[in-house]
């Protein structure tokens, strides 16, 4: 007897894949407060250093609940790294945290954002003000060649509660004159400024107060900011960006944007 050979027709189960779905790699876990996490990178993304994009989580009405994020991590990076608070009521942080290397995120492959060098000005020392996960952007810019290319001296203040909250940017900067991609360009032209606020540390003090007091000049033996040499982005939550521009702008910094270049910009850091 012979056996008749049938095609049968079979349908493969689809698994659900979430549109500008990304797969995570890696997270690490700061403080309870702070979680950093690496995504595989869309072929097509290109972004500048110091931009931001949309991310998040399909929520449970089964629309996306996104929130803008700076890119951490350099434009030559085969992944995309980022940079979180952890909200305990947040609508998306408090799901975001619990990720998991292999578990999806949605992107949104649309950088934009005011914290890129094409918006300043030429000029000598390039200044970093970040406080809390506002560091996230300068985390790419540090990152950057161009930086380096374009300015003699850079300076990242940094300014947290507490001397955990600030570990994520010290490794970073740390681990910089040991990179083999960007290290010997790097040299000793980053200097980093971190304080606290409210833990006891070596430094202490608010960025504005250290600026406005003339302290962070002293200490690094430079002359206090002037908009013929230095050049600013700043990046924390509003009032900071507020007190900040007040800061800038009694040094004589004035506020550039893409279409416009100036001596200093600001963006706001996520939060929620
Ligand atoms: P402080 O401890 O004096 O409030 P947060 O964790 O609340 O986001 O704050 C991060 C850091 O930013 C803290 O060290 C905080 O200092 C500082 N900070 C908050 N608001 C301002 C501001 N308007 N100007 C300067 N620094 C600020």
């Amino acid at each position: 007897m012979t056996e008749s050979l049938t095609v049968t027709e079979i349908s493969i189960p689809k698994v659900p894949t979430l549109p500008d779905a990304q797969t995570v790699t890696a997270v690490t876990h700061w403080t309870d407060r702070l979680f950093s996490f690496r995504v595989t990178r869309p072929q097509s993304l290109r972004f500048r250093s110091g931009e931001f994009v949309m991310i998040g989580l399909m929520g449970e009405n089964g629309k996306p609940l996104l929130r803008a994020y700076s890119i951490a991590s350099p434009s030559w990076d085969e992944e995309l790294e980022f940079y979180s608070i952890k909200v305990p009521d947040g609508p998306l942080t408090s799901k975001l945290q619990h990720i998991q290397p292999g578990e999806q995120i949605i992107l949104r492959p649309k950088p934009v954002g005011t914290l890129v060098l094409d918006a300043l000005l030429p000029g000598k020392r390039l200044w970093f003000f970040a406080t809390g996960t506002g560091i996230a952007p300068f985390a790419s810019l540090m990152r950057d060649p161009e930086t380096y290319e374009r300015y003699e001296e850079v300076i990242m203040m940094h300014t947290c509660r507490d001397v955990p909250e600030l570990e994520y940017g010290r490794q970073l900067v740390e681990g910089l004159s040991e990179d083999p991609l960007i290290g010997e360009l790097v040299g000793n032209k980053l200097r980093y400024y971190p304080t606290t606020t409210r833990e006891q540390s070596a430094r202490m003090g608010r960025i504005t107060d250290n600026l406005t007091s003339g302290k962070v000049f002293a200490d690094l033996g430079i002359p206090p900011i002037s908009p013929e040499n230095d050049r600013g982005m700043v990046c924390g939550s509003l009032d900071f960006n507020t007190d900040m521009k007040t800061v800038l702008e009694g040094f004589g910094l004035r506020e550039g944007a893409n279409s416009d270049p100036a001596e200093y910009v600001v963006e706001k850091a996520f939060v929620g």
